[in-house]
């Protein structure tokens, strides 16, 4: 017996569509499903002559752009029908990756599939910082490489704004799932024929995925060095030399995306490893910026000590839960640091490895997130500066390693 199914994506842009599509994708075929990404835009830029990247070409009321557009669509669809008939494997899938999300564009989809298993996937997301840092990283792309940052992200913005003129969300198609995608959720379920691998398929929408996780604190800074807390010092010469080794060390890793806090330690350190890389892109959170020490921000340990004993004594009783004055504590982190990383999962493709550049505090945050730790015991992980943790994610299983780069 075959069993096939078309899954069709449906969201505004920035939504997570491909992100969400490729992590499928990667987890059917890991199941033995025969599976395939058929994405419109891909095929548009690649045949099209004309530029298709101006706000206008996306406006419902430009005939030109609709009838291309919709050509694009029947030409990728038929090419995903082609695969699922072409398949020798019993098992495949075929995912049709568009924003499709008038009513007309979906039943002009389902027109060409009247037999067919059809599971639509709406991806959901409405936190608007989220949403900024996705579009950010969207048009960092050969696509936009013509306008200036700005100009980009105000033409992309355009172009959802035509989107959402249309935009009618999934109701009455037969079977659907809806879900957040920055919360892997899945916020609502309609699902009437019998749809194959859809157990699955809602279980790892669910499931965050990444493979390689690379968690680098900075490298040497003048505070360090100094032993002083806080602040926005810049690294040492050692500290470069340490972030250069740290670049030959990954160089022969392809790492397409480095998180960085916003602070300039991590940022230096992130540009030695891109230099070494081919298409690597880094992006700033102030989520992982290191802790707030408040009154204690630029000293050193031992000032703290001899000028506020009564701040070093608190913090040495409950590091976990004890917050600087006009400060943080770890315990104020937790959130901050979460929504990071589930930043940090958002924008990630799904076979790619991932690096976060962060500090002592926020990386001790981030590893107890991925590897359970009592929280008393989360103040005291070893953060080196010439050693990184890397967490290798299965679906099933985390292995956690500690390697040395200099
Ligand atoms: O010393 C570097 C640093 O990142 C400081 O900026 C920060 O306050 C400290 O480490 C966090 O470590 P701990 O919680 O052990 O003081």
């Amino acid at each position: 017996m075959t069993e096939s199914l078309y899954i069709i994506m449906v969201g505004l842009p920035a939504r997570g569509k491909s992100t969400l599509a490729g992590k499928l994708s990667e987890s059917l075929k890991r199941d033995g499903i025969s599976t395939r990404i058929f994405n419109n835009g891909d095929l548009r830029r690649r045949l099209s002559k004309e530029n298709t990247s101006y706000p206008e070409f996306y406006d419902p009321k430009n005939d030109v752009g609709v009838a291309l557009r919709e050509k694009y669509a029947v030409m990728n669809l038929n090419h995903a029908i082609t695969f699922i008939r072409r398949s020798r494997s019993r098992r495949r899938v075929a995912i049709i990756d568009a924003t499709n999300v008038s009513v007309q564009r979906r039943r002009l989809l389902l027109s060409h599939l009247p037999e067919e298993s059809v599971l639509f996937i709406e991806c959901i997301n409405n936190d608007e910082e989220i949403l900024e840092a996705n579009i950010r990283y969207k048009v960092d792309t050969p696509e936009f490489s013509y306008l200036s940052k700005k100009a980009a992200i105000a033409s992309f913005k355009k172009r959802i704004s035509y989107y959402e003129g249309i935009y009618r969300p999934l109701k009455n198609e037969k079977n659907y799932l809806k879900v957040d995608t920055f919360n892997y959720r899945v916020l609502k379920e309609k699902v009437n024929g019998s749809i194959p691998f859809v157990d699955r398929i809602r279980d790892f929408l669910v499931t965050p995925f990444i493979k390689n996780l690379y968690v680098i604190r900075h490298t040497e800074t003048y505070f360090n060095r100094n032993d002083r807390i806080g602040g926005n010092s810049r690294l040492t010469p050692h500290g470069r030399t340490q972030a250069d080794k740290l670049a030959r060390h990954f160089s022969t890793k392809r790492i397409p995306l480095i998180v960085t806090s916003d602070l300039t330690r991590t940022k230096q350190t992130s540009e030695a490893i891109k230099r070494a890389q081919h298409d690597c892109k880094v992006i700033a959170l102030p989520e992982f910026n290191e802790i707030n020490s408040g009154i204690c921000e630029g000293m050193s340990y031992r000032e703290i000590r001899e000028k506020m004993p009564d701040v070093a004594a608190a913090r040495k009783r409950n590091k976990y839960y004890y917050r600087y004055p006009e400060g943080e504590g770890y315990v104020s982190m937790e959130e901050r640091i979460e929504r990071g990383i589930k930043k940090v999962l958002y924008m990630s493709k799904y076979s790619d490895n991932i690096m976060i550049v962060g500090h002592r505090a926020v990386n001790r945050m981030i590893l107890s997130y991925f590897v359970y730790k009592r929280k008393e015991d989360v103040p005291y992980i070893y953060i080196p500066q010439d050693k990184y943790y890397h967490i290798k994610i299965g679906q099933n299983r985390k292995v956690f390693d500690i390697k040395k780069f200099a």
